[in-house]
């Protein structure tokens, strides 16, 4: 690889390709509710895009993705750029103009006019007047949004020292504001759906390649790279989160990282990965057998999660409580591995004690959209629950029409949990423990679809993706049988 000389001020400040996130007048619309909801009178606001971070021993960066606060606002996703908000003057975006080295290596990104077209702002400024402008307000109070590393890397948004300009940032404002457009972004318009309608195609592309290529012998990595390949041939600009293949025990872990490891006859594979378009992700998981057929436990442990799975689905409609689904998921969690004889005592007094979290101890899923994990969180006024059957529920909020979540049971074998003392002396009777321990190679079971809220009940974007035992047993054979 070529070496790069000296770095300029807006090293990291690259042109991320065509940003299809228009039409301009939706993020106009946008900007237009939010301010109108923050009320401000004085002070000034900052959403910063964030910066790409270098890798260390070259002169490039790990994959950029734009604070999705900064994208929904300014409908760019300009590395390096920073949108400004004044009560008095309105709205700003600066943006970087790389010099002529900046544009030898990494080229010229987008003209100050097209950032204008795109984001359908009448203000479009270099990054360097942004240190003037935060000059002109110097005392006021501002509010930070969006990512927060200007306060750390404020040469390179080319503000110079952060420090002397002794901005008087005010957290409890950012984190009110900050709320506010966590509020907006929750329900998808008609372009939003759009977008993730074709993430999800994409991402269902992807799945259905790895369903076909699935083969003992093969690596999680190999299968990975087919995965992915059909997303990039589908229209996908990147993966919505680092894909996640793990074969037989490797199952078990909640975001492996795929690995040179075989598949080997009889173990389950478990793909958790997703297409991003526009900037907006898909999440979909699929767990099916290296052979043609899911066996023994499998089979029943499969049939289980897809059960849980479809009823929480079938209960996300307006006005019900995303944490009384995962709850109802719990329960019916405990109920199917009472009944399967794993778990002892009834479905109520084992999710008291949070047995099932032994098994099930992620969320039932998250909000989706410009970001994975979206703008979920707790309702104002409530209060994460560290119990750990609720402590990684990623939502506690009312569901509404418009919004996209994700639902996620899973059923796992996990050692640092089913190994752990304090927890098998606390559920020593809840728990066959002989039969557990016979269990810690299997893996883990996940079925993950995004599903829609609407008036009329819900709606799965990722339905394409086979995940009936029937379904997937039968793409299976056919694959293996080719
Ligand atoms: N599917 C990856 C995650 O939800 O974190």
């Amino acid at each position: 690889m070529t070496e790069r000389g000296p770095r300029s001020a807006y090293t990291g400040a690259r042109y991320t390709g065509a940003m299809p996130d228009g039409p301009a007048d939706a993020a106009a619309e946008r900007r237009e509710r939010a301010a109108a909801r923050w009320e401000l009178t004085r002070g000034a606001v900052l959403v910063p895009a964030g910066l790409p971070l270098p890798i260390a021993g070259t002169d490039q960066f790990h994959e950029y993705h734009a604070h999705p606060e900064h994208r929904y606002l300014a409908g760019t996703a300009l590395a390096g750029s920073v949108l400004t908000y004044d009560p008095g003057e309105g709205w700003t975006l600066f943006a970087p103009v790389p010099d002529a080295e900046t544009r030898v290596w990494t080229g010229d990104g987008p003209p100050l006019a097209a950032l204008a077209r795109e984001s359908g702002l009448e203000r479009v400024s270099p990054a360097s007047a942004l240190g003037g402008w935060l000059e002109r307000r110097r005392g006021e109070p501002l509010a930070v949004i969006g990512n927060d590393d200007i306060a750390q890397r404020a040469a390179e948004y080319g503000v110079g020292s952060w420090r002397a300009l002794e901005p008087v940032v005010d957290a409890e404002a950012g984190a009110r504001l900050s709320a506010v457009v966590a509020e907006l972004r929750r329900a998808k318009d008609a372009r939003e759906l759009a977008l993730m309608r074709e993430a999800a195609a994409a991402t269902h592309r992807g799945h259905l390649a790895g369903l076909r290529k699935a083969r003992a012998g093969m690596s999680e990595r190999a299968l990975q790279v087919e995965i992915e390949v059909e997303f990039f041939r589908a229209g996908a600009e990147r993966t919505a989160y680092g894909t996640i293949v793990g074969g037989g025990p490797n199952a078990a872990t909640l975001h492996f990282s795929p690995t040179a490891r075989a598949f080997a006859e009889g173990e389950l594979i478990l793909v958790d990965a997703g297409a991003e378009v526009g900037g907006y992700a898909s999440d979909v998981t699929r767990t099916y057998p290296v052979g043609a057929r899911f066996a023994g436990l499998q089979r029943d442990l499969y049939a289980l999660v897809l059960a849980v799975q479809e009823r929480a689905i079938a209960g996300a409609r307006p006005g019900v409580e995303y944490k009384d689904l995962h709850l109802a998921a719990s329960l019916d969690v405990a109920r199917g591995l009472a009944d399967l004889g794993l778990l002892r005592g009834s479905p109520q007094a084992l999710v008291e004690r949070d047995a099932q979290a032994l098994f099930f101890p992620h969320g039932l899923g998250h909000m989706l959209g410009l970001a994975t994990h979206d703008a979920g969180g707790c309702l104002a006024g409530r209060e994460p629950d560290d119990r750990p059957g609720l402590r990684y529920l990623r939502a506690d909020l009312p569901l509404q029409a418009g919004y996209v979540v994700t639902i996620e049971p899973g059923v796992y074998f996990i050692r640092a949990l089913l190994e752990d003392p304090a927890l098998r002396e606390r559920h020593r009777e809840a728990v066959d423990w002989t039969r557990v321990d016979a269990l810690l190679d299997f893996g883990g079971i996940r079925i993950e679809d995004d599903v829609l809220v609407t008036a009329d009940g819900p709606r799965s974007l990722s339905a394409a993706t086979p995940k009936s035992l029937e379904a997937i047993e039968e793409l299976r054979r056919e694959a293996l049988e080719a």
